[in-house]
């Protein structure tokens, strides 16, 4: 039998030269990555430890397992380096055997310093540094299951579920180093098989499975393999099988079965991204209380605990690698690597479906030969090593939908955020609905949609931009409602559930977060809008009044909200009925407010109570006041309204002739740098009239690769030009 020895205690953490204490899992930037303070420390650390060789018998080999280190490792034993990893967010494993004396020093060193050849660099989340997931000791006989390939588990099933019928035929794989059979089994059946060359291979038939049914019968069966050494190891699978049509959307199972659901990125306030299996159950709870009966596991490879309550609960997953914003031209072997890795090691998983290639990774860069190969090879790498999925990639607003890029994974998606960073919330039907026309074979999705919402600011006029509650909801009862209209979207993600660190962000009223989420940060608060998912996924009975932290209310009659599954909602003030309604999940009520109230929504046996009172003065916290992008974004500059700057929009920028020649100069300038994409975006009318709708500061942020001493140099100029 292998023992495997759990190595996260006694590790000393070396930054900067200095040691203290650790226990794994653990990150550097667990407070610096979530303050927002930009600065937080990206380089090199070390993780050391003393060790003694453990008492091996027969030939037994000893191996490390580091199941996530960001970014980039370097393991070395007594002073000799034996490995290297690039890539923060895969199990790798080293062997020690040969190296180990009876006392040993074990370093591993650790890199977050930026790069341009390991993925992410440029993204909207923080690059935490550290050994973030648990560290083993594994021990195994001289003849054991392959431990070495790419951090995989030596063991692949597939199950090939016959459509229509539920007969399916298991194909169970195992590699071996050493020679001698395998014992393979699946409940009462066994097999016993010679390996060929280490790769053994044995064939099972289900007659009658019990079918892996998403969140309905999430299913599983379990396949082991058995050395005559003794060595031992397991897989879980589910028998299911689904299609993606451009016409029906996602099916389960021969069944139509929509994904709807959420987005999650790996971290948490206070620890950053070094969780724990209480931390994953946490969240999976959440998951499961709103309702959705899918996750987009952004923007790289999860935990294996994560991907395993997906099985058990049932979820579908967008697995994915961080080939993301800006595509790198010395980075294609790190994109190969890390999807290879995200296969091999997380192949078994039913609740996967989808290998995602990138995410809007033509925000920062063109649609070049060099990044369209880099798709191909990806593509063609998914379909090389796993015959029963299909690949996708998340695209960005601004890619034309006739771009050269969409024809390389099996289904298309995009990202889109018209209602927030730009443009009307209707932007978000008519896209869909012109591509769905336009494309009527090719399945679309819709991988990110959110809005930012700090549960402290809230207003009775909600409008873009405000990072209220109230907005965020509002945003959200849209595009539940465009969703539902359009079942052909084969998968929706909200992005995101939970809000999480981006250190580049400094906005709503928060330090590097971003604050899409429909839960905070600490998981401590689900904002308004979670009610709405959990309204229109969660079957079981539910009712929640709105607006709970918008307590003094400046206005003489006042809206309260109620989302609910229920058919009909009363709505009591002060203990008397005010008005009795029955619609669909949201529940408008229009109460006349003179002093403090106690309003009582109910429903069946259910009830919810918020105080509200009236006041003279709009409650000043309430409102987030955005500080000038210019002003604080240049420091000491003076900044003069009436003259144009770089927080104006394209449109109004380009309105007027001077300012407007300005700003056609540095975009052809930056379209020269572009290449042919451009081009498209120029003869685009639909980009052209949502680009017209950005200011000039967040293009050029979206742009990414321009120095800001630039963009303030710009600023001047168009300081000095009045608007009429
Ligand atoms: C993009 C990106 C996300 C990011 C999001 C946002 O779509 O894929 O990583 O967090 O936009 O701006 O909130």
């Amino acid at each position: 039998m292998r023992k495997i020895i759990s190595f996260n205690e006694n590790w000393t953490f070396y930054q900067k030269g200095e040691g203290r204490q650790v226990t794994l899992p653990h990150t550097w930037n667990a407070v610096d990555g979530q303050d927002g303070g930009n600065d937080y420390y990206r380089g090199e650390c070390q993780y050391v430890c003393s060790m003694e060789k453990p008492k091996l018998e027969n030939g037994e080999k000893v191996f490390l397992e580091i199941n996530g280190a960001a970014m980039s490792v370097v393991v070395s034993l007594n002073g000799k380096e034996l490995a290297r990893h690039q890539g923060g967010y895969a199990t790798f494993r080293v062997e020690l055997t040969e190296g180990l004396q009876e006392q040993n020093e074990l370093c591993i060193s650790v890199d977050n310093s930026d790069n341009d050849t390991i993925y992410p660099q440029k993204a909207d989340f923080t690059f935490y540094g550290g050994i973030y997931r648990d560290v083993n000791l594994i021990i195994v006989p001289a003849s054991h299951f392959d431990l070495s390939y790419c951090g995989a588990p030596g063991i692949k099933v597939t199950p090939v579920v016959e459509p229509g019928t539920n007969s399916a035929r298991i194909t169970v794989e195992t590699w071996q180093q050493g020679d001698g059979k395998v014992t393979m089994a699946i409940g009462e059946m066994s097999r016993e098989v010679m390996p060929d060359n280490g790769h053994a291979v044995a064939e099972f038939v289900i007659e009658n499975a019990h079918l892996w049914d998403g969140v309905n019968d999430p299913y599983l069966y379990t396949a082991t393999a058995t050395l005559e050494s003794g060595d031992e190891i397991s897989a879980r699978f589910g028998c299911r099988y689904f299609e993606i049509h451009a016409q029906k959307g996602f099916l389960l199972n021969g069944q139509s079965y929509p994904l709807r659901g959420v987005s999650r990125h790996q971290d948490c306030k206070g620890v950053g991204n070094a969780l724990t299996m209480e931390h994953h159950k946490r969240d999976m709870e959440i998951v499961r209380e709103i309702g959705a009966n899918t996750l987009r596991l952004a923007h790289y490879q999860h935990a294996q605990e994560f991907y395993d309550l997906c099985d058990e609960n049932g979820m579908i997953v967008w697995a994915e690698i961080p080939y993301i914003t800006m595509h790198m031209k010395n980075g294609r072997e790190n994109t190969l690597k890390q999807m290879e890795e995200l296969i091999a090691q997380c192949y078994n998983h039913p609740s996967i479906v989808v290998w995602g290639l990138s995410n809007e990774i033509t925000a920062a860069s063109a649609v070049n030969e060099d990044l369209l190969e880099n798709h191909r090879l990806l593509n063609d790498l998914c379909h090389r090593m796993d015959a029963t999925r299909l690949t996708t990639m998340a695209n960005v607003f601004m890619l034309e939908t006739d771009s050269p890029i969409l024809e390389i994974p099996d289904v298309n998606s995009y990202n889109l955020y018209f209602g927030w960073y730009l443009g009307e919330l209707s932007q978000n039907d008519e896209f869909f609905d012109e591509f769905h026309e336009k494309y009527p074979d090719r399945p679309i999705g819709f991988s990110e949609y959110g809005a930012d919402a700090n549960p402290k600011f809230q207003s009775a006029k909600p409008e873009k931009g405000d990072y209220t509650e109230s907005y965020q909801a509002l945003y959200h009862e849209h595009m539940l409602e465009m969703i539902e209209k359009r079942p052909w979207l084969w998968a929706t993600h909200v992005w995101n559930l939970f809000d999480f660190a981006a250190d580049g962000r400094d906005e709503g009223g928060k330090h590097g977060e971003n604050q899409k989420g429909l839960v905070t940060f600490d998981r401590q608060t689900r904002k308004d809008a979670f009610y709405l998912y959990k309204a229109a996924w969660n079957k079981e009975p539910m009712l929640h009044i709105c607006g709970s932290r918008y307590i003094e209310r400046a206005e003489d009659v006042t809206e309260v909200k109620v989302y609910s599954n229920a058919g009909e909602v009363s709505l009591y003030v002060d203990g008397k009925l005010l008005e009795s309604i029955c619609a669909h999940r949201v529940f408008c009520f229009q109460v006349p407010i003179v002093g403090e109230h106690t309003i009582e929504a109910k429903a069946a046996d259910m009830s919810e109570t918020v105080t509200i009172r009236r006041v003279e003065q709009e409650n000043p916290e309430y409102i987030f006041v955005k500080k000038q992008d210019v002003v604080n974004w240049f420091d000491q500059e003076e900044f003069h309204p009436e003259c144009f700057s770089v927080s104006d929009t394209l449109a109004d920028l380009r309105a007027n002739p001077e300012a407007g020649a300005i700003v056609n100069q540095m975009m052809e300038k930056g379209a020269a740098a572009r290449g042919d994409v451009a081009d498209a975006v120029k003869d685009n009318p639909a980009l052209q009239r949502m680009m017209g709708r950005m200011t000039l500061i967040s293009l050029l942020k979206q742009a990414g690769d321009i120095e800001e001493e630039s963009i303030k140099q710009l600023n001047r100029v168009l300081q000095k030009i009045r608007k009429e």
